[in-house]
């Protein structure tokens, strides 16, 4: 039983039916968010790091090519029966654990692929009328000890407002996400006065950048209903943030820890070297490779492996 009267999030939605071209030829067949870093698939990250929040309902915004999203969380019965006749307990658990009790996987589809603001629309009446998170599991985010949506969800239940996750990018490139501006409460933490999808660097009002991390208030749904295309013609989530800071406050919380863009192929790249560094069977034997790949000579990789 709660103690207290703090609201939680226990829903989060993963718009997960993107085409992923920038993956191509890849997510020809396979979804994007299939993709594994090591041994995990991406979606596993951001549904983990949805579960460490306190979520216990995970929505998945689909679309007709990603079977293979709901096949990862659904149960193997012929993978764990084989597991189990050879005695594998360990990999059995792994298998099991994909969705721990207590936790259940909802899919909807969304038919066209029309933004990732009508994916979130299209969760509404299974979110239904109390706040909730949106992931978008191609920002990996390594939080450390608390993982970025723990994070944002305890500003959440100290603010009882829309929280979005934010960080600062390099000014040149504020094109490829939502910036904000915003007026600083404290230090990391900000009240959104304006949000704009992916400015030129010379009309953006700031180099504070949206990444994947949102909790929303139902609020937004009614919203999305009325924001009209946008930019790329599709509906944006942005443009209806915009209208919901006119009637509600909106936060900018500057996580702590470390985003991978694994939407993009450099982004992917550095995080399965940075996760393989911190992969408990792996560690030692990559950073050996490493080194033999890259000598000893004070390169950027040795200061990696040196730091890892
Ligand atoms: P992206 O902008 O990364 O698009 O979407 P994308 O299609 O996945 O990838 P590229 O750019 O073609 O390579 C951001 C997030 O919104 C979801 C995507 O799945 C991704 O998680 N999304 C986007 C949807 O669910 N539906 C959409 O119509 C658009």
């Amino acid at each position: 039983m709660m103690s207290d009267n703090k609201i939680r999030i226990k829903k989060a939605v993963f718009p997960v039916a993107g085409l992923g071209t920038r993956f191509l030829p890849v997510t020809k067949a396979t979804p994007k968010e299939m993709l594994p870093i090591v041994d995990k698939p991406l979606i596993q990250y951001a549904a983990e790091e949805a579960i460490a929040a306190g979520v216990n309902e995970l929505i998945f915004v689909t679309s007709s090519s990603k079977r293979a999203i709901e096949d990862h969380f659904d149960k193997n019965y012929e993978m764990e029966t084989e597991l189990e006749r050879k005695g594998k307990t360990g990999l059995l658990d792994l298998v099991r654990n994909v969705v721990p009790k207590g936790v259940s996987c909802v899919y909807v589809r969304q038919a066209e692929a029309l933004g990732l603001g009508h994916a979130v629309l299209c969760a509404k009446q299974i979110v239904g009328n109390e706040p909730f998170a949106v992931i978008l599991a191609d920002d990996l985010i390594d939080g450390g000890d608390t993982p970025c949506l723990a994070q944002m969800a305890a500003t959440f239940e100290y603010n009882r407002c829309s929280v979005l996750g934010v960080e600062r990018v390099p000014p040149e490139d504020t094109e490829k996400y939502g910036i904000v501006e915003a007026d600083v409460i404290t230090d990391g933490l900000s009240r959104v006065t304006s949000i704009v999808e992916k400015p030129s660097p010379d009309k953006a009002p700031s180099n504070l950048a949206v990444v994947g991390r949102y909790i929303l208030t139902p609020r937004i749904f009614d919203l999305l209903e009325s924001t009209p295309r946008g930019a790329g013609g599709e509906i944006q989530l942005t443009d209806a943030i915009a209208a919901l800071l006119k009637e509600e406050q909106v936060l900018a919380y500057e996580f702590k820890g470390e985003r991978y863009d694994c939407g993009s192929k450099l982004g992917y790249l550095k995080a399965t070297v940075e996760y393989a560094l911190q992969h408990d069977e792996l560690n030692e034997e990559f950073r050996e490779y490493l080194r033999e790949r890259f000598g000893k000579g004070g390169s950027e990789i040795e200061q990696l492996v040196k730091h890892a």
